[in-house]
Formats: C-alpha cells, sequence, structure tokens
C-alpha cells in the first residue's frame, strides 16, 4: 500500500511549463490606420462627461460621430500607435521574459470594406508579430473578437444580432485558423461573453435598433455562442493541437448581508451573469434556470435542433477569466443586470472605485474549477493607476503589491487542487482605457508618454513594476510574497 500522496501528485505552485504573460486588445493599442472603423473608435474622450462606462451610442450618435468627426476626440483611433511601433514593443514584451502573449486579431484590419477579400496589408501585419513571437520562443494565444465590431455591420445588421454577420465571423475565423495552423494553438473566440452590457462592443446592436434590448441581446448571445461552437468544429477538423477557450469577465458577487434574501440573490445573479455562458459552453446545453429567466421575462430566443446539436458537441477546452475587483449585492437595491453591485466596504479601491480583492479572485478560481474542471487562465488582470513621468523610474510600488497579491491568489488556488495554466497580465504598456476611452487609467508595467488628448512623444519607459514581473518570471513565482499571516 501506498500513502494517497505518493497515488496522487500534488502541486505545490506554478508548474514548470506555467505560460507567465501579458495581454492587450487591437482596439486599445493600434490605432486605425489601414482598416475599417469600428465600433471602439466611435468612443470619444471628454474629460465632462462623467459616465463611467461609455460607448452605448444610438443611432444618431454614431452618425453624428461620423459625419463630424472633428467635433469629438477619438483615443482608440491612434491608440498608443502599436501598428508603427510594434517591433520595439514586442522587443520589450520579449525582454520581460514571458512565455506568452494574448493579443486580439482586428477583423476589421482583415475585412476593412464590404468584399469578401481580405486585406493583404493587414494579413502581414499579424504574420509578422507572429513570425516575432515565434523567433523569440512566446507562445500566442489569440482572441478573434475583442469588442471592436465594425462600424457598418453594427449599424446594418446590428451586429451578432444578425445570423448574416454570424456566418461573416464564420469565415473571417476560419481564415485566421487556417492561416495560422501550426503557429497558433489557443485561441479565445469571443472577449468576455458575458459582459453584455454595452450591447454596442459585445455584440454590435445599436440600441435604438431594437424594440427589446434586453430580448435582442440574449438572442445576439445565443447566437454569439452557436458561432462559437460552429468555429470550434471547423477549429478541429483544421488542427487537432487547437484548444479553445470560454472567457468570462468575473463579475461573481457575494451577498453584502447574510441575510437569507440576499444570499439566494448574489447565487442566482451569479447564475445568470456568470456561469450561463460557461454552462453552455462547457456542458452543451442551457441549464434549468435560463430556460425559467427567459420563459418568466418574455425572451424568446429563435434556434433550432441543428443549432442545439452543434453546442451540445463543440464544447470548450478551457476557461480564460479577466479579473479586476469584486462587488457586493443587496437583494433590496440591487437588479440582476451585470455590475449592477455595491461596493464591499471591506476592501479598497482605486480612483475608478474598483475594489482591490485578491482574496476574491482565489475564491472564484474555486467555484470554476470546482463546477467545470476544465483548466484555467487568467486572461487580464491589473491595476488601473493615475501616474506621471516626472523622475527616471516610476515607483509603482502599489501595483506591485496588487500583482503580488493577485499572484500569491493563483500560487494557492494551484495548491488547493485548482488547475492554471497560463496568467496574462493586463497590460505590457499603457493603453487607452476601454471603458472610459482615457489614457490616464494606466495598467502599464512600461509607461506610455501620451495624455489624454494623445499628446507626448508615445515613448516608452519600464516602471518598477516592470522589473519586478521579469523577476517573478525568472524565479517561476518563487519570489511571490504572502499578504496576509492567515492567506498563507
Ligand atoms: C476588460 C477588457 O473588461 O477590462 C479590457 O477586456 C479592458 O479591454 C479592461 O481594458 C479594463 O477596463 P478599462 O475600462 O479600465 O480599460
Amino acid at each position: 500500500m501506498e500513502s494517497l500522496e505518493e497515488l496522487y501528485t500534488i502541486q505545490d505552485s506554478f508548474s514548470d511549463d506555467f505560460l507567465w504573460g501579458v495581454a492587450f486588445s487591437a482596439k486599445q493599442t493600434e490605432g486605425s490606420f489601414d482598416r475599417g472603423i469600428t465600433v471602439a473608435d466611435l468612443q470619444d474622450y471628454n474629460p465632462k462627461d462623467a459616465t463611467k462606462v461609455k460607448g452605448d451610442l444610438s443611432e444618431t450618435e454614431i452618425l453624428n460621430r461620423l459625419e463630424n468627426p472633428s467635433n469629438y476626440y477619438f483615443p482608440k483611433e491612434k491608440g498608443i500607435d502599436f501598428y508603427h511601433r510594434y517591433k520595439e514593443d514586442l522587443e520589450l514584451i520579449a525582454k520581460l521574459g514571458v512565455k506568452c502573449l494574448r493579443f486580439s486579431i482586428s477583423w476589421a484590419r482583415i475585412f476593412p470594406n464590404d468584399d469578401e477579400i481580405p486585406s493583404q496589408v493587414g494579413l502581414d501585419f499579424y504574420d509578422s508579430i507572429l513570425q516575432i513571437l515565434n523567433d523569440k520562443g512566446i507562445t500566442p494565444i489569440i482572441t478573434l473578437y475583442h469588442d471592436d465590431m465594425p462600424v457598418r455591420l453594427a449599424l446594418e445588421y446590428n451586429g451578432f444580432l444578425s445570423k448574416y454577420i454570424n456566418e461573416s465571423f464564420i469565415r473571417y475565423a476560419q481564415l485566421i485558423l487556417t492561416r495560422y495552423k501550426g503557429k497558433v494553438n489557443h485561441w479565445i473566440i469571443f472577449n468576455q461573453i458575458n459582459l453584455t452590457r454595452v450591447g454596442l462592443s459585445s455584440l454590435g446592436i445599436v440600441k435604438d435598433k431594437v424594440t427589446d434590448l434586453e430580448a435582442a441581446k440574449w438572442q445576439a448571445v445565443h447566437n454569439k455562442m452557436v458561432t462559437a461552437a460552429k468555429i470550434v468544429s471547423l477549429g478541429r477538423e483544421i488542427s487537432k493541437d487547437f484548444r479553445f477557450g470560454s472567457m468570462l469577465a468575473d463579475f461573481i458577487v457575494n451577498p453584502e448581508t447574510c441575510e437569507p434574501k440576499d444570499i439566494v440573490f448574489a447565487t442566482e445573479k451569479n447564475q445568470m451573469t456568470m456561469f450561463l455562458y460557461a454552462d453552455v459552453q462547457f456542458f452543451g446545453e442551457y441549464p434549468g434556470y435560463a430556460l425559467r429567466y427567459f420563459k418568466e421575462n418574455n425572451i424568446c430566443i429563435q434556434s433550432d435542433k441543428n443549432e442545439l446539436k452543434v453546442l451540445k458537441e463543440n464544447t470548450m477546452d478551457f476557461l480564460a477569466i479577466s479579473y479586476y475587483n469584486s462587488n457586493v449585492v443587496s437583494a433590496k437595491e440591487n437588479s440582476m443586470k451585470i455590475g449592477d453591485s455595491k461596493i464591499n466596504p471591506y476592501l479598497e479601491a482605486n480612483p475608478w472605485g474598483w475594489t482591490i480583492n485578491p482574496r476574491g479572485l482565489y475564491d472564484s478560481f474555486i467555484r470554476y474549477w470546482d463546477r467545470y474542471h476544465k483548466p484555467l487562465m487568467i486572461a487580464e488582470n491589473g491595476f488601473g493607476a493615475i501616474e506621471t513621468k516626472e523622475n527616471d523610474m516610476i515607483d509603482d510600488q502599489y501595483r506591485i503589491q496588487y500583482l503580488n497579491d493577485h499572484l500569491y491568489a493563483i500560487k494557492k488556488a494551484i495548491r488547493q487542487g485548482v488547475n492554471v495554466f497560463a496568467y496574462c497580465l493586463w497590460s505590457p504598456f499603457d493603453i487607452v482605457s476601454s471603458g472610459t476611452s482615457e489614457m490616464k487609467k494606466r495598467y502599464g508595467l512600461i509607461f506610455v508618454d501620451q495624455d489624454d488628448f494623445g499628446k507626448g512623444s508615445g515613448n516608452r519607459f519600464p516602471k518598477k513594476s516592470y522589473y519586478w514581473y521579469q523577476n517573478v518570471i525568472q524565479t517561476n513565482g518563487d519570489s511571490l510574497e504572502s499578504f496576509e499571516d492567515d492567506f498563507k
């Protein structure tokens, strides 16, 4: 007889082949040169506008922006000019010692016009990035859609609400998957499939071009899940090495109090805003609670037996999570809408009200693992802060603390039996904020000399956290420190 420890493997820390990485999206970095305009390009920056999450534009607002661009400032049109500076940027990323890079391909760069012919210039750009990554031994993890619907597809078809647009997306995906067979194995088809609060960017729906926005959003989500399953099916024929990920924005909420009503409300909210999507993408069918919700709310999703078969037969291989903060809910004060929650009074927050809760990450990972038993990765995790470059080195100790604590939480989750294979820090350099289009919400390990209005040299300067992360990677996480005595 042997002991259980001898019969099983107990993982104590990050595996030797753990993918340490960084992540960013096309829409926040590349700029719009040589590609079609996307809805992200039309999210203007205006310091007088205090809206927390921007970008859910009406048809009139979109047309106004297209017809009178000089009345606005559109930061994502420039991004951080990664399109022209990508060689220098990839060099800095490689010097960090990362093992992987998650980035997105812009659909509007591959198909900038109405025709069916892909842009050679666009393909050359991504060919070149992948060649550099290959030369440097960095594993690419590609997102095929990171909230950057080509604007004409939103205006004419309401994006993923249209089955025709879903078919176009599948053709684009097939082209990319075929072209990069042998070069890319990890695919995240859709960024944060559950984060539909800005329907224009996640789904391509122009909010006033539908009669029932909530029903339209659920239909578009369904279409996206069927599309993802069809892409998985195609992908499995293209290469047996492909691995496909479902990606969720972590919006797991906890009850504000131990009052049973709050507890049950949090559970049901987590079902509808988080688990529903992964339940469909991993179990291949809609759960009972979702069908009940749709029925009780008169949401009638159009589908057929063929689609349900495709969903059942093409489930995902891994779960990718973006994790930044965590909140609580009260049955009395909050609704079922994703993001409608309250600040947890036990936590500190950044200037945007994003709380800091590494224990929440640990807790979430245990829940995902217990439910799905699929390998997990962090697709995004990072800390946005206001920073200016006055001295040679930005001493971003607060970011180091945040990253240390969240990475330590992952290490502890691994020790608790969770299978985690990658961590992609958001982001290697300061980039334009997705939600507010400002530059001053800086996440980077590398400072980019550019302000909210795109002014500055654009030059890149590693911060203290850059060297700190380099060391974490070199030591395979051994340099991480436990942050509280009871969390070891
Ligand atoms: C994630 C998005 O939801 O949040 C990223 O996938 C985004 O694109 C990140 O940048 C942080 O949000 P923000 O609004 O601070 O840029």
